[in-house]
């Protein structure tokens, strides 16, 4: 029977030691402005490489070195000259070897109209992009009609045809880069209301060309990379369940709902690029479904409408619950949020709903839960005492990272 500490392998050729992976956290380590790895990165992910886990994503990683999320991301320069180039690759270089014990996957992103106005990486005014411009469908309407958190945000424009262009080159230069640094992998974050999942969402993505249509920005990035990068380099997708705004619903049908996910997991697995792994997630900065503190497996619904609509399901879970089983044409499914205990783990991947299960914040506060989890099927995390409703009368986003002691 598969528990999680069952290995597994991926299309890519690697084996994962067990089930469980570091899911990406925006570490806020790096300079202000946006940079390379720092030490400080360096020793975070030292701990994680000694953590016990299957696999480990990285928080997200900026592609373009304008457009950040936050004020001290990792980001690759994207206009570095040769010399400081090189000079940054020791720095990538030195992250991908404080891994050696784990695969590394390094999470790739473009905030689009999720960038905060002070990442001091441009110009305060300067407009954010996205796939369509501001009023109607705007990168995150309700983030701009909320008085206390629209002013961190620029409005933002849409993305000329040729624009798009550009920011899947710089998808694929990531990739080549990070592979070149000793990284095993990537996963394309299009996932909690960023740029490509901007494109992903019919509330957002109001396009009249080729990139109206909502998977087409991400299926080129992915064959783009996959072709770059070859077949022996894993490549992944974070995806959204639904964008769980107050506008996406069925009386108002402006956001992702679930059906709109369920076809953009469809589009990317029938498509004739061969990907590793889809992580689900769901949310945006709109509506932080994916940092819910509700008890229960977040996205498990949407887990159970994939399962039952891939591959005639049966053939491929028969296959995926062993270690040694051939390799199907689905890529492998991790499921993300609110998992806590082993023994919701062993459930989920005994009732075949997932082939591994993602940990975010047990991961911030425990760096070395995935060893105990598969050590001890009784183990599980409380982490009430790590949630705050607001600091200094600002609302959080309902949970302090535990980050510091590797400062
Ligand atoms: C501090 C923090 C930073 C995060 N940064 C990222 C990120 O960079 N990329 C991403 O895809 N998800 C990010 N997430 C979301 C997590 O990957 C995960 O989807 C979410 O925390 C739900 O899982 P959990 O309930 O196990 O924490 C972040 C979450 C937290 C708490």
């Amino acid at each position: 029977m598969t528990s999680c500490g069952t290995p597994i392998e991926l299309r890519c050729g690697i084996t994962l030691q067990n089930r469980l992976v570091k899911s990406a956290l925006e570490e806020s380590l790096c300079k202000l402005g946006g940079s390379a790895p720092t030490p400080a990165l360096v020793r975070l992910y030292q701990q994680w490489d000694v953590g016990g886990w299957g696999m480990i994503i990285t928080g997200n990683i900026q592609v373009d070195s304008r457009h950040i999320g936050l004020p001290f991301d990792a980001t690759l320069q994207s206009h570095a000259s040769e010399k400081h180039g090189k000079y940054e690759e020791n720095k990538w270089r030195r992250l991908a070897q404080a891994v050696p014990h784990t695969p590394l996957i390094g999470q790739l992103n473009h905030p689009g109209a999720q960038s905060t106005r002070w990442t001091f990486s441009k110009a305060p005014w300067t407009r954010n992009v996205s796939a369509s411009g501001s009023g109607s469908g705007s990168g995150s309407e309700s983030i701009r009609q909320s008085k206390t958190i629209s002013p961190l945000f620029p409005p933002c424009r849409a993305l000329s045809e040729i624009e798009v262009h550009a920011i899947i080159s710089q998808f694929i230069n990531a990739a080549l880069f990070l592979q070149r640094s000793g990284f095993d992998g990537v996963q394309i974050h299009a996932a909690h209301g960023y740029l490509l999942a901007q494109f992903l969402s019919p509330g957002t993505n109001r396009r009249t060309d080729a990139y109206g249509v909502r998977c087409t920005i991400l299926v080129q990035i992915l064959r783009a990379v996959r072709s770059a990068c070859g077949d022996t380099f894993c490549i992944g997708v974070k995806l959204s369940a639904g964008d769980y705004n107050n506008h996406s619903n069925h009386k108002q049908r402006s956001g992702l709902l679930m059906e709109d996910a369920l076809e953009n997991y469809l589009a990317i697995v029938n498509s004739d690029v061969a990907i590793d792994f889809v992580e689900i997630s769901g949310g945006s900065y709109d509506s932080l479904a994916f940092l819910s503190r509700s008890q229960g497996v977040f996205f498990e619904e949407f887990a159970r409408k994939i399962r039952r609509s891939v591959d005639g399901a049966d053939e491929h879970h028969v296959h995926s619950s062993h270690a040694n089983h051939p390799i199907t044409q689905s890529p492998r499914l991790i499921l993300t949020g609110g998992i806590r205990s082993r023994t919701t783990i062993d459930r989920l991947l005994s009732e075949q709903l997932c082939d591994m299960v993602g940990m975010g914040r047990p991961a911030c506060v425990f760096p070395a839960v995935a060893r105990a989890m598969v050590n001890n099927s009784e183990h599980s995390v409380d982490l009430t005492p790590y949630e705050v409703d607001s600091v200094c009368g600002v609302r959080t986003l309902g949970f302090v990272g535990m980050m510091c002691w590797v400062l």
